[in-house]
Order: C-alpha cells, then structure tokens, then sequence
C-alpha cells in the first residue's frame, strides 16, 4: 500500500516553503502597520454557525462543507472560510467596546469539498482580515489599498481590483424580484443548480461556474442601477475614498460573491495571469452578520486572499527566478581538529548569521561546489595549516575575493562584509 495525500491537498516541501514564509511574513508585517492584530481560531465549528453565517443557498453550504459528527452526535465542520469563526470569538469574547473598531487578522488552513484544479483546492491556505465596528466607507477603500499595497510589494505587478456592490436588506428583494422577471423566460436553459439558487437566491446564479449559465446572465439587470439611496451613497463613497488613496480599481456591476453574507461594498483583486482562478482575494461589507450570529447590530468589513494562488502569481511574475535565501556563510574544514574549529566558530556566528557546515567529511572542493550551489554570501575555510598559524581565510562568494584572518577577528570581519 503507498499512501499519497488526499485528493486536493498538498504537501508543503521544503524547496518551497520559503515562499510560503516569505508571503507571510509581508502579510504579518503590512498588517501591523495597518494595526490588525492576530487571532488563532479552532479549525473546526459548530456547522450551524457556517449554515447560518454563510447562505444554505450558497454552492459552499450545500456542496462544499467537511461536515462530520463527533463522538456525542455533535455536527462539526473543518472551516471553509474564516469570518464566520472570527464573529463567533468577536460575540463570544465580546472583542467589540465603545467606538473601538476590532481588527483582526488570521493566516491559515481552509476546506472546501472542490472539484481540485490550478489553483483550487480542497486544503488551501487564506489570510484574512476583519475589522468589526465600523460603517465607514473609509474602511472599505483601507482594506482594498491593504490588498492592492501587498500584491505589489510581493512582486504582483497588473493587479486589478473589482469593486461592485451587493446592496442592502432595503434595496435587493425589489432587485431580486427584477431578476428573477428578466430570467423566468431562460429559465430552462439553466442548470439544476441554477434553479434552486432562482427560487432561494437568485444573485447566487451570478456564482454559478457553469459557463453556459454565465452567458445566460450577461443581459441581467444590474444591482448598482438598483441600489436605495444609503448603499448608492456608501458605494460613491468608496470611489471617492479610492481615487483619493490612488488605488487602481474598476467598478463591476457583475461582481457577485460566493458567500450570502455581504451588504453593501464588495470586491475581489483579479491576477489574469492564473487563467480560470484569477482571484488572489475577495472581500467586503457584512453589516448584518454579527447580529444574524447571535451579537448587536455592528457593522463590519474584510478580506481573504488565497495563499496558493498568490505564489503561483509571485512564481509568474519572477519566471521561477526566485530562490530560496541561502545561508550566510559556508565553514568549510580540512581535518579533525579543523572540524571542532569549525564547529566552535559556527556556533559563534549563528547568533547573528545563518551558518552552514560539512558533517559528512567531504573534501574541500565538494564542500566549495555545496557552498556555491547553496548561493552563500561568504566561505570561511580552515585548513590544518591554517589552523596551526591561528588564521582561516575568509572568501567573498561574489567577487572571489578572500582575505586572510586571524580566528579571533572573524565574526568581525564577517559583520562588516555582510554589512550587518
Ligand atoms: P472567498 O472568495 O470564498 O472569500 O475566498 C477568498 C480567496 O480564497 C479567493 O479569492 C481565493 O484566492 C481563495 N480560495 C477560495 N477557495 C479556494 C480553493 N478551493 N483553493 C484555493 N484557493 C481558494 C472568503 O472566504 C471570505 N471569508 C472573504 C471575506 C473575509 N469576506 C469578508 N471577510
């Protein structure tokens, strides 16, 4: 029996999981400087909560959820996304107070029972933000210049962001009622699916992934001709706050998202160059959902991007010329005592630098050659002759260039060369 992982899953290897780090990393750091604050959350929930907080007519609810019973014949599910499970712990441990806005972020694992295909998978990595407490405008524009900022910062250059909006509890039964007039006649010509989602939810259509239902909907009427006057001034506003901010965007009247949630202001960040999953993140305005879930009216707003798909585009962008950082510096050793000299100075060093060192005995070239492949800054090679005079030399990977000296000086001479 060989085992392989599930079906849609993927093994994160070590040749790759410093894009991974590295994705990250810019996440976490771009996040503190817009003050989000981490939060860490059970990768499983009660299934209510996701039924509830995500639409039972959405294609997730329906056909899409890890949904088991644990011991005590409790309904369980692996989390398909993360907003649900953030406004749970926001009502639970009422994160909320006064006219503080919550902003949390979280990086990690979701699943989704897909069809497994470039860039969708059944395990797949989000990070995401949320901040709950607010109704501005501002927030919205805030957490698109979030996205556009990153992606470009990662190396994503022709990003475009999609904004659109999904009205409100006041304007959208009138418009799904006109909806539903302009497709009863085409009706026929939609897919099973489409039909449940007419008579539940007719905007769900918009989320069908069938390409011939697509085509069927491209005369539709669309939402912003129909929006009351409170979401067509939050939706100019928005604008307003973007062309202010300078965040390139264009408005999509057939935006629709996958989840029954939003109100308001909604948007994804495309990358054309990922072909048929082209979206690097998709958020918006949920201003119902934290008193759907049990809480108080409160606004709220947010993101989440997909994480493989972000290094698919950051792998198109550089052509796969991106390689791992390789170590600081290579000790290279000649012999037994060079080996415990060896040892003795990477310890040293590796509180600073990232050290590497031979533990297979191999000779001098072979241990060059590794340190070269490995794209290290700088070689430090002992010799028995050199040990003998107390000195080692100290080779620029770059230039070629080595410099004789002392033991005692290298970390030293090691700092000034790697400018640290
Ligand atoms: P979503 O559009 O379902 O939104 O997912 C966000 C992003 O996750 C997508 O744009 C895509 O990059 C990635 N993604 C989704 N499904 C898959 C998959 N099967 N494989 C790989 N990547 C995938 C949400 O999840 C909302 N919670 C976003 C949000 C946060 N809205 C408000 N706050």
């Amino acid at each position: 029996m060989r085992y392989r992982a599930p079906r849609g899953t993927r093994d994160i290897l070590p040749e790759d999981s410093w894009k991974w780090q590295k994705v990250e990393r810019a996440f976490a750091e771009t996040a503190e400087r817009f003050r989000y604050k981490e939060i860490r959350l059970p990768v499983f929930e009660q299934t209510e909560l996701f039924a509830r907080g995500i639409g039972d007519a959405t294609d997730i609810v329906r056909k899409e959820m890890y949904t088991f019973e644990d011991r005590k014949g409790r309904s369980l599910t692996l989390r398909p996304e993360g907003t649900a499970g953030v406004v749970r712990s926001y009502i639970e441990h009422s994160l909320g107070g006064g006219a503080r806005v919550t902003k949390l972020r979280y990086f990690c694992p979701m699943f989704r029972y897909e069809r497994p295909q470039a860039g969708r998978y059944r395990q797949f990595w989000q990070w995401g933000l949320e901040a709950i407490g607010s109704g501005s405008p501002g927030v919205d524009a805030e957490i698109i210049d979030f996205c556009v900022s990153l992606f470009e910062q990662l190396g994503i250059k022709g990003c475009v962001a999609r904004v659109n909006s999904a009205g409100c509890k006041a304007c959208t039964p009138s418009y799904n009622e006109a909806l539903r007039e302009h497709l009863r006649p085409l009706l026929d010509r939609f897919c099973d699916d489409c039909h449940v989602r007419f008579e539940k939810n007719p905007r769900r259509m918009f989320d069908c992934k069938n390409e011939n239902c697509l085509a069927l909907l491209e005369d539709a009427p669309a939402i912003l001709d129909s929006l009351c006057d409170g979401c067509r001034e939050h939706f100019d506003s928005v604008v307003r706050y973007l062309e202010r901010m300078s965040v390139s965007f264009e408005v999509d009247s057939s935006l629709a998202r996958g989840l029954d949630y939003y109100t308001r202001t909604v948007f994804e960040v495309h990358y054309e160059g990922l072909g048929a999953q082209s979206a690097l993140c998709g958020g918006g305005r949920y201003d119902d959902l934290i008193e759907e879930l049990g809480g108080s009216p409160t606004p709220a707003c947010g993101v989440s991007a997909g994480v493989e798909r972000l290094i698919q585009a950051c792998d198109t962008e550089s052509g796969g010329a991106d390689v791992a950082p390789g170590p600081d510096v290579y000790v290279v050793a000649l012999g037994d005592d060079a080996a415990l000299a060896a040892a003795a100075l990477a310890a040293t060093l590796r509180s600073t630098y990232s050290v590497e060192l031979d533990h297979q005995r191999r000779s001098v070239k072979a241990q060059m050659r590794e340190a070269g492949k490995l794209g290290v800054g700088l070689a430090v090679i002992l010799g028995e002759d050199e040990l003998r005079r107390g000195v080692a030399a100290v080779k620029n990977m770059e230039t070629g260039n080595q410099v004789e000296t002392a033991l005692a000086d290298i970390p030293e001479v090691v700092g000034r060369l790697l400018e640290r």
